[in-house]
């Protein structure tokens, strides 16, 4: 239940305004080079990443693409569980643009691709309104918070379709992403819990603090759920307005 927590985001780079804007294809950029259709597939599209995410996360506004350092959301709002309801507001992630690709595996027949991303710290500074149940304790708050979340591997994939467009040329089109993670250290501090309560604030903090894996188990799944919106944002700006044979040489 927890991995169907729904996720809302509102910020001026949802990528269905890239979607509802007429279709204009594109080359890649010079800082994203193609990789060719091989054995060694895999090994160059990550080596390629490397040296196009420096790059890549500053934003491109010629792609719609967003920055990433720091990624700016209006609004993250996170259902973890039916028992909390956690509003996120005014948002800056850190950490996105030192992400590192690990593993990339591409299944052109049934057009699925599987990517491994390692992130070594993800911040989020931001506003937040929280009330409900966290680790079976009654919580309630808003105000300032900043979250840490350390040694996390993302496993993201999506399944694609291609489509033929007026210019006779294939594109990906359809992307159908999933996402499932492994976040190894977490820090919690969420500010003027219990209007202000400092004893009942700390008392909460110190508690998820204590219990890093148990508060992940329950906020990671919706926190995850933003990672694949910020992977999604870019795979969609780049992958869907490249024709196919330009990103997979042959
Ligand atoms: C990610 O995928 C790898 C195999 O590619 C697997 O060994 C690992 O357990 C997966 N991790 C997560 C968090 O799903």
């Amino acid at each position: 239940m927890l991995l169907n927590s729904a996720l809302f985001v509102v910020g001026c780079l949802l990528s269905s305004s890239v979607a509802q804007k007429k279709f204009n294809s594109k080359h890649l950029p010079n800082y994203i080079s193609a990789c060719r259709v091989g054995s060694d597939l895999s090994d160059c599209i990550v080596k390629h990443a490397r040296a196009s995410i420096p790059q890549l996360s500053k934003g491109d506004p010629a792609f719609g693409s967003p920055s990433l350092n720091p990624w700016v959301l209006e609004k993250i709002e996170l259902n973890p569980s039916s028992q909390l309801k956690l509003l996120f507001t005014d948002c800056k992630i850190y950490g996105l643009n030192n992400a590192i690709l690990k593993d990339a595996k591409i299944d052109f027949d049934k057009k699925h691709i599987d990517l491994v991303v390692y992130i070594e710290q993800i911040k989020l500074d931001s506003h937040y309104n929280m009330d409900g149940q966290l680790l079976v304790l009654p919580i309630k708050g808003d105000g300032k918070t900043n979250l840490e979340f350390g040694d996390c591997t993302f496993n993201y994939s999506f399944d694609y379709d291609l489509i033929t467009r007026k210019d006779g040329k294939q594109y990906i089109t359809n992307i159908r992403p999933d996402i499932s993670f492994k976040i190894n250290k977490a820090h919690f501090n969420f500010e003027n819990l219990f209007n202000g309560n400092k004893q009942l604030g700390d008392n909460i903090n110190n508690v998820l603090n204590d219990n890093p894996q148990d508060a992940v188990t329950e906020l990671g799944p919706a926190f995850s759920n933003v990672i694949n919106l910020a992977a999604t944002t870019i795979i969609r700006a780049y992958l869907m307005v490249v024709p196919f044979d330009e990103l997979f040489l042959h």
